[in-house]
């Protein structure tokens, strides 16, 4: 297949068997099902077991996206990991054991890191290499176990999270659609807003940074929320302007599943009926940057999603930071 236009030619997930429902939170933190399905809309989510990891995650969502575009691992130029929670930290990347246990032996590797929105990221640079014609198949996959990073003292964050992976299989083609346009943004000056202190080179593992729980992620919940009730609707509508469609061309809005507030907001905004907003949240809660792929995913397992059908997605998380795509399906 040659041409200098990408399509999505196959998509995959994977979420751990193990379901934890907001009772078992209960028994962890002042919380209750109540507050939490009120505040979130997330009912349960699920929690990756002992010797499952970022990137075997990756892995099988990957072998369901390569199933469905019809090809063998050997056919991937490219492997593009979205994740905040690689397997170790940059040494190795994450794409390189995903492409090792593929055996994905023609591929280069390597990791995005952009929080929650590391998938939009990795789906527009991996769409780049496609459309301009320099690589054929590209995997992109989105993988977070977010339950190794979150405080399970802290009630207002370990409520929200949940572990998974979704792939994506971006290939060459010569049919129109595809990548339409796309928003890229960063506001740096709320780095402190959703934030792992310790870990990084600027406060390497100690005892002391251990005893602080400087490891977990930290959050301010209600900024974090202010935040996104803008960026969401306000990217949408930028990305769909650029591709010279409103709203109201929309098929499908696939938005980031961090909180069924945050989600209604912005669909009230953009005036579109709930049909055309795709909500997984109450299953998964907020699975990082696994959250659009497991969303997409599931939206084409649905029959939700028809050739020509114009997609939106948007996901915003720590930098702070943003992406959002409108896809043509083709
Ligand atoms: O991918 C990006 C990730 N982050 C997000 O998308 C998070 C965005 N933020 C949110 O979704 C919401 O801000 C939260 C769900 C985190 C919190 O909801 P909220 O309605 O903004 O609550 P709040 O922080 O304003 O707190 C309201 C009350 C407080 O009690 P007081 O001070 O009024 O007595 C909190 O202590 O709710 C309390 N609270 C809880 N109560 C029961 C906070 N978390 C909980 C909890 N259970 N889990």
């Amino acid at each position: 297949m040659t041409g200098a236009n990408v399509r999505i030619a196959g998509v995959g997930k994977y979420l751990p068997e193990r379901v934890m429902t907001n009772h078992e939170i209960e028994s962890l933190v002042d919380t209750s099902d109540e507050w939490i399905k009120k505040r979130t809309g997330i009912a349960e989510r699920r929690i990756a077991a002992p010797d499952e990891t970022t990137s075997t995650m990756a892995v099988a969502a990957a072998r369901d996206a390569l199933a469905m575009a019809g090809l063998a691992p050997t056919d991937l130029d490219l492997i593009v990991i979205a994740t905040g929670t690689p397997d170790h930290l940059g040494f190795p990347a994450a794409g390189s054991l995903v492409q090792e246990a593929l055996g994905a032996t023609r591929a280069g590797a390597f990791d995005v890191g952009a929080g929650c929105a590391a998938f939009g990221y990795g789906l527009v640079v991996g769409a780049q290499f496609v459309k301009t014609g320099a690589l054929k198949n590209v995997l992109v996959a989105g993988s977070d176990v977010m339950s190794r990073i979150i405080d399970w003292r802290d009630r207002g964050t370990c409520v929200l999270f949940g572990d998974g992976a979704g792939a994506v299989v971006l290939q060459q083609t010569d049919r129109p659609g595809g990548l339409r346009s796309f928003v890229l943004g960063s506001d740096g000056c709320g780095a402190p807003k959703l934030i792992m202190p310790g870990g990084g080179s600027k406060m390497p593992a100690s005892h002391e940074s251990v005893e602080a729980r400087a490891h977990f992620l930290k959050m301010e919940g209600a900024n974090v929320f202010r935040f996104a009730t803008n960026v969401i609707p306000g990217s949408i509508l930028e990305a769909t302007e650029k591709a010279g469609l409103t709203p109201a061309d929309l098929s499908l809005v696939i938005p980031h599943q961090a909180n069924i507030r945050i989600i209604d907001h912005a669909r009230e905004k953009l005036r579109l009926p709930p049909e055309r907003v795709f909500v997984n949240l109450d299953r998964y809660g907020n699975t990082s940057a696994a959250s659009i792929p497991v969303a997409l995913c599931e939206a084409f397992e649905q029959g939700r999603i028809h050739e020509r059908d114009i997609v939106a997605m948007c996901a915003f998380g720590a930098g702070l930071c943003w992406a959002a795509a409108v896809w043509e399906w083709n």
